[in-house]
């Protein structure tokens, strides 16, 4: 899988997998929220992204990065290689071993 972390948004009824980093100093995205608005949450300073596009409400030159997903056999798949290709055009710079216990 490519190096990048991903977030899975399971709301309603749509599942959505975004880049998992907010882009205001790469938080990991595990502690947000959806709003009433449809807003994606940052839980640390609550910048927000709209579910369907990832596009900013606040700041719309803010974009996060949201990826082909579909279900199948109760599984949720993302594009692998739309990862990778977005992966090497934004390399990360966050030490992912350290977390991941490797
Ligand atoms: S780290 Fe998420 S808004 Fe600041």
């Amino acid at each position: 899988m490519a190096d990048i972390d991903l977030v899975i948004v399971h709301f309603d009824d749509a599942v959505s997998v975004f880049y998992g980093r907010y882009l205001h100093r790469g938080a990991l995205m595990y502690d947000g929220f959806v709003d009433g608005n449809d807003n994606l949450i940052c839980g640390v300073h609550n910048w927000d992204y709209k579910l369907e596009i990832g596009i900013s409400e606040y700041n719309n030159s803010e974009v996060l990065e949201k990826f082909s997903t579909w279900i199948e056999g109760g599984d949720v798949l993302v594009d692998e290689d739309e990862v990778r290709a977005w992966g090497n055009d934004n390399p990360q710079p966050f030490n992912r071993d350290a977390y991941l216990g490797l």
